[in-house]
């Protein structure tokens, strides 16, 4: 297998050869027509079981577009984009239709989690990639968790809805355009055949942080976002206080464990 970090794409599959998330867009609409392409690329991508587990709020109200800016570490580009929506896991409508029937919900928290956040990211992807192919930029919002208790409450989400993260997409501004595409970690260490390897090796890890460490330490960034202190660990207690206001927070499992084949 080829381990380069940039790799020549053919022309079939340029678009995945370009991306880059987009920071920058003008103040503009996305073509007529385009906006539902992009939902219909969303909507072809697999389901769970055709369990549908995803909803994408549409953030169409300019005052709630900025309150929901400023709940996202104030990033200027959510303002900016010519589409903003807050994509969700749902098992809320899924319930709704399994009581519809007379069946009874089955669906606990931890699978409803898994499966819901699966289903809704397929969509979200397919939308960012037919975006793209259309010549737009995109930007995922992971920062929707710094405060996703309130975001979930300015939402009106009923309980088994909760926000995943925030997805942009627009008009590219050229004037910050085109920038460099980024690296990504080696393939061989995400990427395995037959099974997990031991243990990485210091080396690995050093390739890891040479292949990403283009413009400055990619350290800086790593220690910002997942060791202690860092953002993740900040968005944490905010999560759990969302999953129980969503009715999401796992319970414990009263039975003893079987496994199911
Ligand atoms: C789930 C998720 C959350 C993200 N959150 C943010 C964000 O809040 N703000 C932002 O500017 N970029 C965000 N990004 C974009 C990443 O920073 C970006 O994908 C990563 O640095 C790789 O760069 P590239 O997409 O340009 O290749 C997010 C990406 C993902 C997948």
């Amino acid at each position: 297998m080829n381990d380069s970090t940039f790799v020549a794409f053919p022309s079939e599959l340029a678009v995945f050869g370009k991306h880059r998330s987009v920071r920058y867009f003008l103040r503009e609409p996305l073509a007529p027509g385009h906006l539902d392409l992009i939902i219909e690329a969303g909507r072809r991508a697999p389901t769970d079981a055709q369990g549908h587990m995803y909803a994408f709020v549409r953030i169409t109200d300019v005052a709630l577009r900025d309150r929901l800016a400023t709940l996202c570490a104030d990033q200027q580009h959510i303002r900016d984009a010519a589409e903003f929506f807050i994509v969700c896991l749902d098992v809320h409508r899924l319930r709704r239709l399994v009581e519809h029937r007379g069946g009874e919900w089955g669906m606990r928290e931890r699978i409803s989690l898994l499966y819901g956040a699966t289903d809704a990211t397929m969509v979200a992807q397919n939308m960012v990639v037919a975006a793209e192919a259309l010549g737009y930029g995109t930007c995922y919002i992971g920062a929707v968790q710094n405060n996703v208790d309130r975001i979930a409450e300015a939402l009106a989400l009923p309980p088994g809805v909760l926000p995943l993260y925030g997805l942009c997409i627009g008009v590219i501004d050229p004037a910050h355009y085109p920038p460099t595409v980024k690296p990504r970690i080696p393939r061989a260490l995400c990427f395995f055949e037959n099974r997990y390897p031991a243990d990485f090796t210091p080396e690995q890890l050093d390739s890891a942080y040479a292949a990403m460490s283009v413009k400055r330490d990619w350290w800086e960034s790593i220690g910002a976002y997942f060791a202690a202190g860092g953002a993740m660990e900040r968005r944490e207690p905010v999560m759990a206080r969302a999953w129980r206001q969503q009715g999401l927070d796992p319970q414990p499992v009263e039975q003893p464990c079987t496994s199911t084949h």
